[in-house]
């Protein structure tokens, strides 16, 4: 197995580190723009193989894309973060025009690769690949659902005082501030949240979910690495283990939830042929119309993006 990650920054270095320790891939190949930091990431990973006993070949390139001929997986995560005071969709105009150089790059080298997007606005970078990549919607999907699950089955699982790992939930709508978690389908080793969490304080942690992005942008100055770089790797196993997880994913719906030609996060099957179904839930009325205030945000970034001359 061969993977790409495109963008040796935050995201992509974590993304490329966890493939690697995972022992996901015979070979992980990172590319970057900027000169030698591809390069000089990968080497330094490849020098944790022999203390973290790992095989996995980790190579960098400098927008070097013969490097990255034949990947069975690629993630891409080039593009600028969020700082303080932007929201992800005011990231649209800059990483546009790099997700779609990256993902032409891509496809020439590794036509029948599965394509993993990170970039933001997640939504509408997923399109915009989809768009330029001219594959089946089957092998180009966006990570955010995983992000944000993990967020609020942390804070769950903080608020409950138990494990993580116990924490089940899945979350729908665009990678924004409209989110959808859906408590109806949060479970703690079975027994459903609402028994154990009062209605107020879990909207509270929806709430806190729905901002998990921005808290720790105002943390740190920029947006987050280690969960999304964890996130996509956990892609990148149900794919490369054709594991057919059941992951909340960016998907291009045609006709599920009655919705046309729009990428948005809802659950599905993961497997070695990419998405190998969408799941479709049985929406309560709150959770329907949540779920459409999601799709019209993420379709006013869509009409950006329709309208930029790529
Ligand atoms: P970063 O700035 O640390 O890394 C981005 C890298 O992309 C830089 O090293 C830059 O040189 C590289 N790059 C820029 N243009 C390129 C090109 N044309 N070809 C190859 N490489 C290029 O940023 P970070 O923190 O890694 O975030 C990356 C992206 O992921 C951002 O757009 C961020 O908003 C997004 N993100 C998405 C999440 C999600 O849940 N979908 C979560 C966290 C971040
Ligand atoms: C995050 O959710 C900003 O999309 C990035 O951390």
């Amino acid at each position: 197995m061969k993977v790409t990650v495109v963008g040796a920054g935050n995201v992509g270095a974590t993304c490329a580190n966890v493939v690697a320790h995972k022992e996901l891939a015979n070979e992980v190949v990172l590319v970057d723009i900027k000169e030698g930091l591809a390069e000089g990431k990968a080497l330094d990973m490849w020098e944790t193989s022999p203390i973290n006993l790992y095989d996995t070949r980790i190579t960098g390139s400098t927008n070097d894309y013969s490097k990255t001929a034949n990947s069975d997986v690629v993630v891409i995560t080039s593009g600028l973060p969020r700082k303080p005071g932007m929201s992800r969709d005011d990231l649209i105009a800059t990483n546009a025009g790099i997700v779609k150089s990256v993902t032409e790059n891509i496809i020439k080298h590794s036509p029948n690769s599965k394509i993993i997007i990170v970039s933001n606005p997640l939504d509408v970078m997923t399109y915009c690949a989809y768009l330029t990549a001219k594959i089946d919607s089957s092998r180009v999907f966006g990570m955010a659902g995983i992000l944000d699950t993990a967020r609020y089955r942390s804070f769950i699982a903080e608020e409950l005082n138990t494990s993580p790992k116990d924490i089940q939930a899945v979350l729908m709508g665009g990678h924004g501030d409209t989110m959808v978690p859906l408590p109806r389908y949060t479970t703690v080793a079975g027994i459903p949240v609402t028994e154990l969490i009062g209605e107020k304080r879990l909207d509270e942690i929806v709430e806190r979910t729905k901002k998990g992005g921005g808290e720790l942008v105002n943390l740190m100055g920029t947006s987050a690495w280690y969960a999304p770089g964890a996130a996509a790797a956990q892609m990148v196993e149900a794919i490369v283990r054709d594991q057919k997880r059941i992951f909340p994913v960016c998907a291009l719906l045609n006709g599920e939830y009655g919705m046309e030609n729009i990428y948005l996060g809802v659950p599905v099957v993961l497997g070695k042929e990419g998405i190998e179904k969408i799941i479709e839930l049985d929406l309560n009325s709150d959770e329907r119309k949540l779920l459409d205030e999601s799709a019209t945000a993420v379709r006013e970034v869509m009409a950006v993006l329709d309208g930029m001359d790529l």
